[in-house]
């Protein structure tokens, strides 16, 4: 198997090479029987761009309403963080929301982390502006990956995982992962994350099927960045997006569906498909009040505090790294 393809970047008119994670990841999504591809690989620079874009939808409730969360409880959240903590943030993106927490709290340092690096270092730009004194150390990486920090003084870490990114995981990955967060933050961590709960479809399916069409754009350009890094030869408009609620699962599902029957090539390797068969593309799980607490002592951690909306649409929760002990 091929595993490093040259692809040629149209922007910069140089070839580059494919990341082998994403050639191997796509190579074995596709040759399962239920096709899938990873949702890390969604957010290149335009999925990065067009993710930010259904941030501000209409029918999209969770930036709107964890940002309001952050906005209301700042003081409250501040209080029990405490200030001068090293804040690492986990799939940072934009950072729209960063600067209610590090006014709030003050701290010693500031490490985003993420897996687009392009959008992540235009950002911080817009961010250092607001935060001249803050040391602020990007990191460009895959967070589901135990990593080295940089070294930032000794002040205990504070994580910050807004955005119920944690949904698009299934339950042993979010708890391999939550446990990674635990070992990367160290002692005395605590763990501020953000979770979307569990609603009515009726309010769900659109948030991920908006009238405006963004977010079968953001979809859809998974088959574009395959075909332009990958040698795809993928027909892009014969595919549309769905999103389905999965009851069973508590998780929307965005999928790719072939409208007909087609075949194309990623890499010198030919995959089939028949009309009505989908690429499912990522989960987006949904939780109860307590599922996250459960969730979150499966991880490593110890919830404190919660704070929710008046109409409890989503929840931001801190916890504290669960000291390791033998259980009774
Ligand atoms: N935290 C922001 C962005 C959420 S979108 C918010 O609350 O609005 C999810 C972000 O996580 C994207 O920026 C994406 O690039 C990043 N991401 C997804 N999977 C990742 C991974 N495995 N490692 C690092 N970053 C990841
Ligand atoms: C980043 N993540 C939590 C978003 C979500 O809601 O699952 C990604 C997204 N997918 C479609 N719309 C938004």
């Amino acid at each position: 198997m091929n595993l490093v393809c040259a692809t040629r970047d149209p922007a910069l008119n140089t070839a580059t090479k494919a990341d082998p994670a994403f050639l191997a990841e796509v190579l074995a999504g596709l040759s399962a029987r239920q096709k899938v591809v990873p949702a890390r690989w969604l957010y290149d620079h335009r999925g990065s761009e067009l993710f930010e874009a259904i941030t501000t939808l209409p029918e999209y409730h969770p930036t709107r309403t964890e940002h309001s969360i952050l906005e209301r409880h700042a003081k409250d959240i501040a209080e029990r963080v405490g200030r001068g903590r090293v804040v690492i943030e986990f799939g940072s993106g934009s950072s729209t929301k960063t600067p209610l927490l590090l006014s709030a709290i003050e701290p010693e340092a500031y490490v985003p982390i993420d897996v687009s690096g392009e959008f992540l270092h235009e950002s911080l730009q817009v961010l250092s502006r607001s935060f001249p004194g803050l040391p602020i150390h990007p990191v460009v990486g895959d967070f589901t990956k135990p990593m080295q920090l940089p070294r930032l003084g000794h002040s205990p870490r504070l994580g910050f995982f807004p955005g119920s990114t944690i949904g698009n995981f299934v339950a042993p990955e979010a708890v391999d992962l939550l446990r990674t967060m635990a070992t990367t933050l160290g002692d005395a961590a605590q763990l501020l994350i953000g979770v979307d709960r569990i609603k009515d479809p009726q309010v769900l399916v659109p948030a991920y099927d908006d009238a405006a069409g963004v977010t079968a754009q953001f979809n859809l350009n998974l088959l574009d960045r395959i075909n332009r890094e990958l040698s795809g030869t993928i027909p892009v408009g014969a595919f549309r997006h769905r999103a389905i609620w999965n009851d069973d699962e508590a998780r929307i599902e965005m999928h790719l569906l072939a409208t007909r029957d087609l075949g194309f090539e990623v890499a010198d390797h030919l995959f089939r498909m028949r009309a009505g068969e989908t690429i499912h593309t990522e989960n987006s799980i949904k939780y109860g009040t307590r599922d996250v607490r459960v969730l979150l002592r499966a991880g490593g951690w110890t919830p404190v505090a919660e704070w929710t909306d008046a109409q409890q649409l989503f929840s931001v929760v801190l916890a504290e790294a669960t000291p390791r002990r033998v259980g009774p």
